[in-house]
């Protein structure tokens, strides 16, 4: 995907105009708030159902996250758009491809769309537009995983074609919380 070429701009729900585009080097410091408003959120919302990001995110760890993104699209091993709203980075969603010859159609889905964004149909579109651009590289077979708690994530995954395979009990412990991970999978041929 070319770096920072807008793929779809569209009205949310709520009005706003968003742009859906690949992420690019000057995006970083973007990534850092992005990063560190969902950390926050984690902080205080104990049923959020992100596992990584914890703490204050830094530069020098988004710096990380960025490269490989950048440097994995560009060898067709990672599909990543960005949403924006106002010049803001409030959403980010992924398919990362498996590398081994076997399972090279194969990737892993990933979404995050920050607080105050959600519920107004930009996670259906950045997803969406992801799942289109993935299969369009051979990345046809597409698993994730989400917290079975996470009603709205397995509502908008069933909705665009995800099945559930089954449940692994207890895979998240955050403090005395367990978390049951249901694990999903769609074939992009049959969409
Ligand atoms: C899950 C997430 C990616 C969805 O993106 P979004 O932009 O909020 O979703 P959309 O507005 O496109 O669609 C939400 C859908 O869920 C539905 N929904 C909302 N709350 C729901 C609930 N509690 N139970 C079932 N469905 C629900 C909405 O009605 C809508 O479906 P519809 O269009 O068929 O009416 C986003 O909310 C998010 O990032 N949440 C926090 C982090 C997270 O959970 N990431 C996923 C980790 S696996």
């Amino acid at each position: 995907m070319r770096q920072g070429g807008a793929k779809a701009q569209f009205e949310s729900k709520d009005g706003r105009l968003v742009t859906l585009r690949a992420l690019k080097r000057g995006d970083l410091d973007g990534l850092v708030r992005f990063a560190n408003a969902v950390s926050r959120e984690k902080a205080v919302n104990r049923e959020l159902g992100i596992v990584a990001l914890d703490g204050r995110i830094t530069r020098a760890d988004e710096r990380l996250f960025l490269n490989r993104i950048l440097r994995e699209a560009k060898k067709g091993n990672e599909v990543s758009l960005a949403a924006v709203v106002d010049g803001e980075i409030v959403g980010h969603a992924d398919v990362w491809r498996r590398t081994p010859r076997d399972v090279h159609h194969t990737g892993v889905f990933g979404i995050i769309i920050r607080e105050g964004y959600r519920d107004v149909g930009i996670g259906e579109r950045l997803m969406s537009a992801v799942l289109h651009e993935s299969a369009k590289r051979g990345i046809w077979l597409v698993e994730l995983t989400v917290f079975a708690t996470n009603a709205r994530a397995v509502h908008l995954y069933e909705k665009l074609g995800f099945r559930r395979v089954g449940v692994v009990p207890e895979k998240v412990v955050r403090g005395d919380r367990h978390f049951d991970e249901v694990v999903m999978y769609a074939d992009l041929r049959k969409r």
